[in-house]
């Protein structure tokens, strides 16, 4: 086989995995053999840049950053839909339908995602844009980001149309949300809200390798083109199915309104249970000549329209507030509730987010409140019943001082929440801290719970996270539910984290903002905890993904004596301080040469660019001199700078002429 042909073998085949791993829920290979299978894909790419495509399942990693969104001009005006919220007003919809036509028609009703709006163009069977609405005549070119969505198929296979618009709804799944969340936690930002605001907001982001890490999903339901297979919509659906598109399982072609009402109820009971939110319900009439025939009102189709489920609601009274202090000293204010049944579940606590949420709805410690589970996981109080207000309650007063150690609390500007300042000896926030260093993604230390650390802490038998290395038997034997066994494998457990690579150390620090990523990229510009001690803000933010936030708290951190002993009490102790990661030189072809990057790429991201350079003996400089030795090239390059290489007779090499250097 040529390696053409093995390129387009490894795309169908891998594509072909994708379809049934994130369309079909029906893996078809092990990971280990994708991963294989993608890397030779990469490889023969990254050699063979010619046989180049856009559509290639290895573009999925993302790697570009763009500067904005470009707005494009919608082909067919994206509309939302009527509202309606209850059996009357859709008996009212179906009254007037059945009026404006004397034909029969059957309808569709299908689930309502809770996400944002997308809208796919298909050329040739390949992903050539995605729009979001926008302001429905015109929306965001956010193709670059939406190709990094695994359900969404960069290559339709079997019969499809050759030109067509797709529309859907891209969404997070609860446990998506709740995954994003556990890393925003450990790097010490505060966890999102809801699926809705954060699937939008990750669209919108403009690195795309990081939207490809946020488990996006999406769900197909409108095509839109001259040339579809049928003028049932429900039909289409089916077909488009066929072509590889995600087409939920859960839509029903109903001929009454009454059958649509019963799919509602449903819906209603069962959506709790599903994977994903949705809001409501949507039905559709499912002939496309009937569609076409009843229009538009200025706003609405006159053939759709959506049926919002009623977020339940229950009041409760607020027996009263209390104050969570987390591992970084952030203060959540919680509402303490007359436990009440919720959507099936008992609520006895909800959150209250921050002192101005509390302020907002003047929430007071005796209030009927009405608690609410809406798009947001945790419960929420969205109002107060001030009839039955007391007369004499209070104003609720915010906290001035830590409930926990009394310290003055702080909030700086642009910070939503309150923090307690004093991270040495605050208890929580050194429960939290032990918490981290032990957790999986960072020392992996098992056998150690919450209880176990407050009584170590009570007994003075650790202060820092350096003393886990000095218990032994004795100390532990006597604690609740520590038997010899259960002791001896929690002090095998610490003896084993020494072993535990510099970056994962470092990430157990719980330094604020250095999640598991910023801790690697750490690693493996400094290398060791001495150099990366000693850098200073211009060093720090030198490095790609590293800003002023990261570095003002890195510099923060490292200042503290109480810090610094503690380091020194580690390396003491002989934890791994030093990266045994292995970046040497490739080869030196690029020796003594000063390279500037320019502009965007499309195989290469820019720090991916840098990396080549360096291993290859090279040095990467910002700006253009006489002593530059050649400026890479990409796209976007700014005219000033390519007039300035041109006036200095300085080689512009494009990307391929850059990596073909190499080859
Ligand atoms: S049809 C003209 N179908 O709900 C047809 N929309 O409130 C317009 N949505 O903008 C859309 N699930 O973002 C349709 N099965 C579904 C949907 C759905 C969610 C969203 C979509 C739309 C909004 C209207």
């Amino acid at each position: 086989m040529n390696i053409k042909d093995r390129i387009e073998y490894l795309r169908d085949e891998i594509n072909a995995h994708n379809h049934a791993y994130y369309i079909l829920d029906k893996p078809t290979i092990s990971d280990f053999d994708f991963d294989k299978l993608l890397s030779e894909l990469i490889s023969l790419e990254e050699k063979n840049p010619d046989y180049f495509n856009i559509n290639s399942p290895s573009q999925r990693v993302g790697g570009s950053v763009l500067n904005k969104f470009n707005s494009v001009k919608h082909k067919y005006p994206m509309l939302s839909l009527g509202n309606t919220y209850s059996a009357t007003d859709l008996m009212d919809f179906n009254d007037k339908l059945r009026k404006l036509t004397d034909v029969s028609f059957e309808y569709v009703s299908e689930l309502k995602y809770d996400g944002v709006s997308i809208s796919l163009t298909y050329q040739n069977g390949e992903l050539t844009q995605a729009l979001t609405r926008g302001d429905g005549s015109k929306g965001d070119d956010v193709t670059a980001n939406v190709r990094t969505i695994k359900s969404i198929p960069l290559k339709l296979h079997g019969n499809y149309p050759k030109n067509f618009v797709v529309r859907g709804e891209i969404f997070l799944t609860i446990n998506g949300l709740i995954q994003i969340n556990k890393d925003r936690i450990d790097r010490g930002l505060e966890p999102y809200a809801n699926t809705r605001n954060t699937a939008s907001g990750s669209l919108k982001l403009l690195d795309t390798s990081e939207v490809a890490k946020r488990p996006l999903q999406c769900f197909l339901y409108h095509i839109l083109g001259d040339d579809l297979p049928s003028k049932s919509h429900f039909e289409n659906l089916m077909y488009a199915k066929r072509w590889g598109l995600n087409i939920s399982s859960d839509i029903k072609l109903n001929t009454t309104i009454e059958q649509v009402i019963k799919f509602t109820y449903e819906w209603d009971l069962k959506r709790t249970k599903l994977p994903y939110e949705i809001d409501g319900i949507v039905v559709k009439v499912n002939d496309i000549d009937l569609q076409n025939e009843l229009g538009f009102t200025s706003k609405y189709p006159r053939w759709a329209i959506s049926y919002k489920f009623k977020s339940e609601q229950v009041s409760t009274k607020l027996n009263n507030i209390s104050f969570q202090v987390g591992r970084t000293g952030a203060i959540t204010p919680v509402a303490n509730l007359e436990p009440v049944k919720l959507a099936g579940t008992i609520v006895k606590r909800a959150s209250l987010h921050n002192a101005d949420q509390i302020s907002r709805l003047d929430i007071r410690v005796g209030d009927t409140v009405f608690v609410e589970k809406g798009g947001e996981i945790i419960p929420k109080v969205v109002s107060v019943d001030l009839k039955s207000r007391d007369l004499f309650s209070q104003k609720t007063n915010y906290i001035t001082h830590c409930p926990s150690c009394n310290s003055k609390l702080s909030r700086n500007e642009g910070d939503a929440k309150h923090y307690c300042l004093n991270n040495e000896n605050c208890t929580p926030q050194l429960i939290g801290k032990f918490e981290h260093f032990i957790s999986r993604k960072a020392m992996n230390i098992d056998g150690l719970g919450v209880e176990t650390i407050e009584l170590l802490l009570n007994k003075n038998l650790i202060n820092d996270v350096s003393d886990l290395y000095s218990l032994n038997r004795e100390d532990l034997l006597p604690l609740d539910r520590m038997a010899t066994k259960s002791v001896d494998n929690l002090l095998l457990a610490i003896e084993k984290s020494k072993k535990v690579p510099f970056e994962k150390l470092l990430f157990g620090l719980g330094i604020r903002f250095v999640g598991e990523n910023v801790a690697k990229i750490l690693v493996k510009k400094f290398k060791n905890i001495n150099t990366l001690m000693n850098s200073n803000k211009e060093e720090l933010i030198l490095v790609d993904e590293i800003g002023s936030r990261i570095a003002d708290s890195l510099i923060s951190w490292f200042s503290s004596p109480k810090n610094i002993q503690l380091v020194k009490n580690l390396q003491l102790i002989g934890l791994q301080f030093v990266s045994d990661f292995d970046d040497s030189i490739l080869s030196d072809k690029l020796k003594n040469m000063k390279i500037v990057i320019s502009g965007t790429f499309i195989y290469n991201t820019r720090a991916d660019i840098k990396k080549i350079i360096e291993e290859h003996g090279g040095k990467n400089v910002s700006s253009i001199s006489k002593n530059t030795t050649f400026v890479i090239a990409g796209n976007d390059m700014g005219p000033s700078k390519k007039q300035k290489s041109i006036d200095l007779g300085i080689a512009l090499l494009s990307e391929k002429e850059f990596l073909a250097k190499l080859n």
